[in-house]
C-alpha cells in the first residue's frame, strides 16, 4: 500500500523534499479528518447544524441577530473536538518545520491540532477555536478558562460580551494573517496544499499567488478539487497515509 503511495510521487517533487529551502504548506479541514474533526464540505456532503447550514450559524449575522446561538454552536464544536489527538499528517507536518530554511504552516482549521502536534508559528487564516475575544476591549481569554455551559460569556478585564475568537462568514480575516501567508507564498519553491476543498477565499488565493510565483504546487487530498487542474501535481489520497511518506531525510 505504502510502495504504491511513494510511486505515485514524482520525481520532480522528491528531488525538492530534498532540495528546497523554502516551503509553505497550506492545510484545511481534511487534515484533521484522520482524527475524526468532521469536515464542512467533501463527500457530496455540507455540515448542516440544527437545521441550518453552517455557512448561515458561522456569520456575521448570525452573532448580530444570537449570539448565544453562535456560542451554542461553537460550544458544540469544541466538544466534539476535547477529546481529539493529532494524527500522522499533523505530525508529519511539524516534523517538517526544522528541516527546511523556511518554513510556513497556514491553515483554515480552528481546532488548534497543528499546536498539539509541535507546529509553531501557525498562521491562522480563521482563528481558534479556544479562543475568545471581547466586543468591548479586544481582549483574548482562554474559552477553557471561562467556565460556562450557555448563553454569553463575559470579559474578565472589562464585563463586556465575548465571541469566539473566529472568523465568521461576512468577516474580514485576522490583521496580518493573510499579508504574512501571501508573502511566504510569494517566496516559497513547494507549496503543499492538504485537505481544503479550495473554494473559500483568500486561503484559496494562496497556491494561485505560489504557482505564479514559480512554486511547484502540490495538492494532498482524496478528492479533486477546483484547485486540482491547475496544480503541478495531485496526491490522491488521505493526508495522514500520504504526508508520512514524504520526508526529507
Ligand atoms: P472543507 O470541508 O471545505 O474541505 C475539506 C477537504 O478535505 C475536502 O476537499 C475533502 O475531500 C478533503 N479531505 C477529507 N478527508 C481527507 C483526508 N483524510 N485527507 C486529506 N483531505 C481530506 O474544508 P476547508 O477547505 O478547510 O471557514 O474549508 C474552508 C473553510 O470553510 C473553513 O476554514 C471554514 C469553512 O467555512 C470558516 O469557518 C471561516
Amino acid at each position: 500500500m505504502q510502495a504504491v503511495m511513494y510511486s505515485a510521487m514524482s520525481d520532480a517533487l522528491r528531488e525538492l523534499l530534498r532540495s528546497a529551502k523554502n516551503v509553505v504548506v497550506l492545510t484545511g479541514a481534511g487534515v484533521s479528518a484522520e482524527s475524526g474533526v468532521p469536515t464542512f464540505r467533501g463527500g457530496g456532503n455540507t455540515t448542516v447544524w440544527k437545521g441550518m447550514p453552517f455557512d448561515v450559524i458561522s456569520s456575521a449575522g448570525m452573532l448580530e441577530r444570537d449570539l448565544a446561538a453562535v456560542w451554542e454552536w461553537f460550544n458544540y464544536r469544541r466538544g466534539l473536538l476535547a477529546s481529539l489527538k493529532p494524527n500522522p499528517a499533523h505530525e508529519a507536518i511539524a516534523s517538517w518545520q526544522d528541516k527546511f530554511s523556511e518554513f510556513a504552516l497556514v491553515t483554515q482549521n480552528i481546532d488548534g491540532l497543528h499546536q498539539a502536534a509541535g507546529s509553531r508559528h501557525v498562521i491562522e487564516m480563521h482563528g481558534n477555536i479556544w479562543r475568545a475575544r471581547c466586543f468591548d476591549c479586544g481582549t483574548r481569554h482562554d474559552v477553557r478558562e471561562l467556565k460556562f455551559d450557555q448563553g454569553v460569556p463575559s470579559c474578565f478585564d472589562c464585563g463586556g460580551h465575548l465571541r469566539p475568537d473566529v472568523v465568521l462568514f461576512g468577516e474580514m480575516l485576522p490583521t496580518g494573517a493573510f499579508e504574512r501567508a501571501a508573502a511566504a507564498a510569494q517566496h516559497c519553491e513547494l507549496c503543499l496544499v492538504v485537505g481544503t476543498s479550495a473554494v473559500v477565499y483568500p486561503a484559496a488565493a494562496l497556491p494561485e499567488i505560489a504557482r505564479a510565483a514559480g512554486a511547484y504546487v502540490v495538492e494532498v487530498n482524496p478528492e479533486r478539487t477546483p484547485l486540482s487542474d491547475s496544480c503541478d501535481e495531485v496526491i490522491t489520497g488521505k493526508a495522514g497515509e500520504i504526508l508520512p511518506l514524504l520526508r526529507r531525510d
